[in-house]
């Protein structure tokens, strides 16, 4: 695939992260892809000593429902940028009474708890199966949380993220039962990104700000978008600074774990891909 414009890390924000103010020489790319338009026009600009291309995941006028995303032109619209590590910014709910609202978790599992969402790039006469059993990139997961700790914000390593249909929020029992699995937070979103940048061999990873305590916890009221945007606001620097030194401290030099993530997952064999 040929790659339009240089970018050295991709960024997706979620729900209250429609842009980024620290961004200079921006300029905005507008892209189409072979699955459709991305979400939005790409803000590209420099961060530091790195040149980024920043996505708002639902539009800037947040007018896109997570069943509603189009995951592949978003992932493959990076690739064409030529992306060399992808970040994701989200807002989540804790399903752990030590993962309270403001905190950052920098998850490295996923449920799948989606029904109704293209996932995959292949298909169509073309099989392939790429290994998902570390859906995160260790290396720039783990960027990602020092930055968020040299930054003050109390941040958890690891953790199961259950990725949920929605749009509605969970009832009580799903919270409970999801729990019961030993997952940590829940969000809508970032479990088809990160299957997505796999087939596609950007490594991934994800800033997941937690925003409430779903609906599990007898102390605390249920979920509301008041309440994640309240939070939201609140970490809106702290997700800004966090971005920022990590960016700063990706080692481009750094090989790319998942290079050859394709290279034995392709079965149908080359004489019978469709032209
Ligand atoms: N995003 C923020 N909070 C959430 C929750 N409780 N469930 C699903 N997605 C969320």
């Amino acid at each position: 695939m040929a790659s339009l414009a240089s970018i050295d890390i991709g960024i997706i924000g979620g729900s209250g992260f429609y842009q980024m103010e620290a961004l200079t020489n921006r300029r905005e790319i507008e892209l189409d892809t072979p699955f459709g338009k991305p979400s939005d026009a790409f803000l590209v600009g420099e961060l530091g000593s790195k040149t980024v291309a920043f996505l708002a995941r639902h539009n800037r006028k947040h007018n896109i429902a997570p069943t509603e995303l189009n995951f592949r032109a978003n992932i493959y619209a990076f690739k064409m940028l030529g992306a060399r590590y992808l970040i994701s910014a989200s807002a989540v709910g804790s399903l752990q009474q030590a993962y309270a609202p403001t905190h950052f978790v920098f998850p490295d599992q996923f449920i799948d708890r989606t029904r109704h969402r293209v996932d995959t790039f292949f298909g169509d006469g073309i099989v392939a199966h790429v290994s998902l059993a570390d859906p995160i990139c260790d290396y720039l997961q783990k960027v990602l949380y020092e930055a968020a700790v040299a930054n003050k914000v109390t941040s958890h390593l690891g953790g199961t993220y259950v990725c949920m249909e929605g749009p509605q929020f969970s009832t009580r029992a799903e919270s409970h039962m999801y729990r019961s699995f030993g997952a940590d937070i829940i969000g809508m979103t970032n479990l088809q990104e990160a299957k997505l940048a796999r087939e596609a061999e950007i490594p991934y990873a994800t800033i997941a700000m937690v925003t409430d305590y779903d609906c599990w916890h007898e102390e605390e009221e249920a979920v509301t978008v008041d309440m994640v945007l309240k939070i939201l606001k609140q970490n809106a620097d702290a997700a800004a600074a966090t971005i920022a030194s990590a960016v700063e401290n990706i080692d481009l030099a750094h090989a790319n774990p998942i290079h050859d993530a394709l290279q034995f997952a392709i079965l149908t064999s080359a004489e019978h891909v469709p032209a």
